[in-house]
Order: structure tokens, then sequence, then C-alpha cells
């Protein structure tokens, strides 16, 4: 009997994928052969001798120590492409609620004070401030072409949006899923000057950490749209902040709560929900169980 212990709630139809007879399943295990999770942290962990995998029910690592555990031959499976959907979707929310500054429109819609008439009066008189601009023949400038990023780059592109996309590292599985006309572009500065929107879908490393930093902001086109729904550390929030304030971006929208940008009028912080959908999660949890058993089982 293998056990597998679960950190987070991991989506029923995934555990469903361990079959009851050959796995126990459970948060309260104490001696795992391996753990499911989603976003728990793993890096002050006392990793017990039992465990063989580590399966994580999403595509980012960072909450695991990848280096420790392969060190002690623990394999970690991760989700690829199982949350794409559920980000991208989110994404072009974050896109349009942007563009037609939703966010500050339904702050202001908040204040309106008195009957229909005397509110209809007061949105009349100040709506100009939300005018917002349209998609089609603005430029999508994606950086990070795994898949989620060629997923938003496809749905921008039917958008009627032209898209800029860069990754270093692309495999040919994304290149061959990639619409024809994404332009491909030979690093991120070429990318921050040539999109009215960049959206980030890299995962955070040595190399990412700060990618988004004041001097990538100043050479920006001016009222730059910058949606980060990968990690928080790929931006510089302080960098964001000044450029914001200086009028040089339009707005910041993130999937991280963060001191530095709370109650920034331009800014909508999220509290990390790309993932979070019942789909998403299920897609996830599969994945993730599927790959655990297997290795459990058959050590591949
Ligand atoms: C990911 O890396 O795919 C996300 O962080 C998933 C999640 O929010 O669970």
């Amino acid at each position: 009997m293998f056990k597998v212990l679960t950190f987070n709630n991991i989506s029923a139809r995934g555990l469903d994928r361990l079959p009851r007879e050959r796995f126990e399943v459970s948060s309260e295990i104490q001696q795992p052969d391996a753990v499911l999770l989603r976003s728990a942290k793993l890096h002050d962990w006392a990793v017990p001798e039992t465990l063989k995998a580590v399966g994580r029910a999403g595509a980012g690592v960072n909450n695991i120590p990848v280096e420790a555990m392969s060190e002690r031959g623990i394999p970690v499976f991760n989700a690829p492409g199982a949350n794409a959907n559920a980000v991208k979707e989110l994404v072009l929310a974050a896109m349009f609620l942007a563009a037609r500054n939703i966010c500050p429109a339904w702050a202001f819609a908040q204040t309106l004070e008195g009957d229909d008439a005397a509110m209809n009066k007061q949105a009349e008189a100040e709506k100009k401030r939300f005018t917002g601009f349209e998609l089609p023949g603005r430029t999508l400038g994606v950086v990070g072409l795994g898949a989620i990023g060629v997923n938003v780059a496809n749905a921008a592109k039917a958008l009627g949006m032209n898209v800029i996309g860069y990754d270093p590292q692309i495999t040919v599985r994304s290149a061959w899923n990639l619409e024809a006309g994404v332009r491909r572009a030979h690093s991120v500065d070429e990318v921050m000057a040539a999109a009215d929107v960049v959206t980030l879908h890299v995962p955070e490393t040595d190399d990412t950490r700060g990618m988004i930093n004041g001097s990538r902001l100043a050479a920006a086109r001016e009222g730059l749209v910058l949606l980060n729904f990968a990690r928080a550390g790929i931006v510089d929030d302080n960098a964001v902040v000044a450029a914001l304030d200086a009028g040089r971006m339009r707005s910041y929208v993130c999937d991280f709560p963060s001191a530095a940008l709370k109650g920034h009028d331009a800014v909508v912080a999220l509290p990390h929900i790309g993932a979070s959908t019942n789909e998403a999660q299920e897609n996830c949890a599969i994945m993730a169980a599927d790959e655990v058993r297997d290795f459990l089982e058959t050590g591949n």
C-alpha cells in the first residue's frame, strides 16, 4: 500500500486516480511515499525518509525545493498546461478591464449618491475620465511562450491584436501551437519597446527575478498596461509604482497581493486566482496524481 500525503485541497477527481486498494490518501499521513500539493511551501518541511515523489497540481514549482529533492533522488512532477485555459481567461479579463478602466469606473460608481436621477447626473459629468481604448490593432507583447503564453498569444490574435512574443527556450510544440502571424522577438527589450500591453508568462528563476525593472519600464511605450499572472518576483513593484506615478504607465494588473501596490488607483492586485477554476484544479490534480501513481507503481 502506497501512502500519499495531501497538502491543500486537491480535487477529488485527481485523488480518484489513486485506487484506494493500492493507495492510502490523506492529509494526516506520517510517513508518506509521495506528496500531492497545490501552493503549500515545502522549503521548511522536514522531508521524511520514506518520500519517493512529489506531485504539484500546478505549473510552477517554486514552492518546492526541487534541487534538494533531486539530490535525494526524489522527482518533482508538475502539471504544465493543465491550467493554461484558466490563466488565459483571467489574463484576457485583465486586459479588458485595464483597457476600459473597469475597476476605477466601478469604484467611482460606488461613490454616487442620491436617487437614480441624481446618480446619473454625477455619472454623466464624470464618465469622460474613464474613456478607454480598444484592442484590435494594439500590440500585445507576450514574454514566455509556454502553454499559457501561447494560449494568450493566440487569443489576442483572434481579438485582432498584433502579437509579439519572446521566449529564448521555446519548445517545438509551443512554436507549432502558435498562430501564424505572431511575431517572434529576440529580447524582452524588443517586446517592451513594441507593445501597448505586456503579459508575463515565465517562471521565477535567477534569470527572471526582477526582470521588469525601472529601466525596462522606462524603455516601454508610453501608457503601458502590464499584466503579471506568472510570479510576483518577476516585477519590481516599486519601479511599477514610480512609472505609474510619473504617468508613463497606464496600469498594472497582477495576481499577487503586495504592500507596495496596495491602494494604488492604477493597480488591480488579485489574490493568486489565475488557476482557480474547478476545471483547472481538476486537470492539474489529475495530471499530478497520474504522474505520482505511475512513478510509485512502475518507477517511471
Ligand atoms: C501555477 O503555478 O500553475 C499556479 O501557481 C497554480 C496555482 O495557483 O495553484
